[in-house]
């Protein structure tokens, strides 16, 4: 489905800028510059903060330390670790959900917007704080990516302890998707005994995508980003979803703004989405209108009748949540009705509604 309205806004800037480049510069126009000029003469924006729903307790953190001074990273991350430490998220860190073998294994990323780097792990096991060794990545190596032993290795060179991050929760809510994967094998769901003595009942467990993404604008007007995750549940183990592939489960321009994702991560990798929303509001897209642009090309590139509903769209849902530099905040999903993202400011936090493609039943 195209956007007659968005395309046809588009358009004008293309075609506004254009002319007064092309007369100006004599060639071919550089409309991405010029319109990060706009953000610039606005500068400092902060604090802005912009966190997915589970967010409650880190965007509090972030704000407060960007209100007393502190790096723009420097809050996002310690905003997210409050969550990544927290038992009772199953998405995150330290009881999250397992792979397919009861193993917590942990992705994130980073982008510092001031020095226009990146940092992040995959695959990290027995790591409580991802985020943190994310950001180390970005800061103590000349590396972007480290994955799996290397990862835990590098983190333990750093002093994080290895420890066991399956809670009984996450163990129980494993082992009843185990149970009930199948007829075909020899695990059995706890079941109430028939008549017969025997018995059980298939109960498929539901699989999510839990995720959290903070981004954030300090006082110095630098921008920052974090997105960490535990993944989608029981998955194959080894595998990395979007949130530590940078331009996928986030992206950062200090002179435009930054973009994040929780939600179906092979969607997103296909599309490198937060990437693509960063370079939407390059072109003058409001973060609102970037999102949806997201969605929609999500959206366009669902072709297998395996990933659609009945009437062709995604059965899935993907969510971003995206800020400018100029402070301007805006999610979207591609099913929703009454989603909401967390945003704050200098009075302090609020949910945002999340603009949708399609309206969920
Ligand atoms: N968006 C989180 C994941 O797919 O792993």
């Amino acid at each position: 489905m195209s956007h007659p309205e968005r395309n046809s806004r588009r358009d004008f800037i293309l075609k506004s800028t254009a002319v007064g480049l092309a007369a100006t510069l004599g060639g071919a126009p550089r409309v991405v510059g010029a319109v990060a000029d706009q953000f610039k003469a606005k500068k400092p924006a902060g604090p802005v903060v912009i966190c997915s729903r589970n967010g409650e307790r880190a965007i509090v953190k972030a704000l407060e330390i960007i209100q007393s001074g502190g790096d723009a990273l420097e809050a996002v991350v310690a905003g997210v670790n409050l969550v990544e430490e927290d038992p009772n998220d199953t998405s995150v860190g330290y009881g999250g959900l397992p792979n397919a073998l009861g193993v917590v294994q942990l992705d994130s990323a980073v982008m510092h917007g001031p020095t226009a780097r990146a940092g992040s792990v995959a695959c990290i096991e027995g790591i409580m704080y991802p985020s943190k060794v994310a950001k180390l990545v970005l800061e103590r190596t000349d590396h972007v990516n480290l994955v799996a032993q290397g990862a835990q290795d590098f983190a333990v060179m750093h002093g994080f302890p290895v420890e066991d991050l399956l809670t009984d929760r996450a163990r129980e809510r494993w082992v009843r998707w185990r149970e009930n994967l199948s007829n075909q094998d020899d695990y059995l769901p706890a079941h109430e005994a028939d008549e017969k003595g025997i018995g059980s009942v298939y109960q498929p467990e539901a699989r999510t995508w839990g995720t959290i993404h903070c981004s954030a604008i300090d006082l110095a007007g630098n921008i920052s980003s974090v997105t960490t995750t535990s993944g989608l549940a029981f998955k194959i183990p080894g595998r990395v979803g979007d949130s530590p592939i940078i331009g996928a489960g986030l992206y950062c321009d200090n002179e435009v703004g930054a973009a994040g994702s929780t939600g179906r991560g092979e969607a997103n990798l296909e599309s490198l989405a937060s990437f693509l929303i960063v370079e939407r509001m390059r072109e003058g897209d409001s973060p609102q209108d970037a999102c949806l642009f997201a969605c929609q090309r999500i959206a366009d590139h669902t072709k297998l009748a395996r990933l659609q509903d009945e009437n062709g769209r995604p059965d899935f849902n993907v969510k971003f949540y995206a800020l400018n530099a100029a402070g301007e905040v805006g999610g979207g999903e591609i099913w929703g009705g009454n989603g909401t993202f967390r945003a704050a400011n200098s009075e302090g936090s609020y949910l945002v509604d999340l603009a949708y493609l399609y309206k969920s039943e």
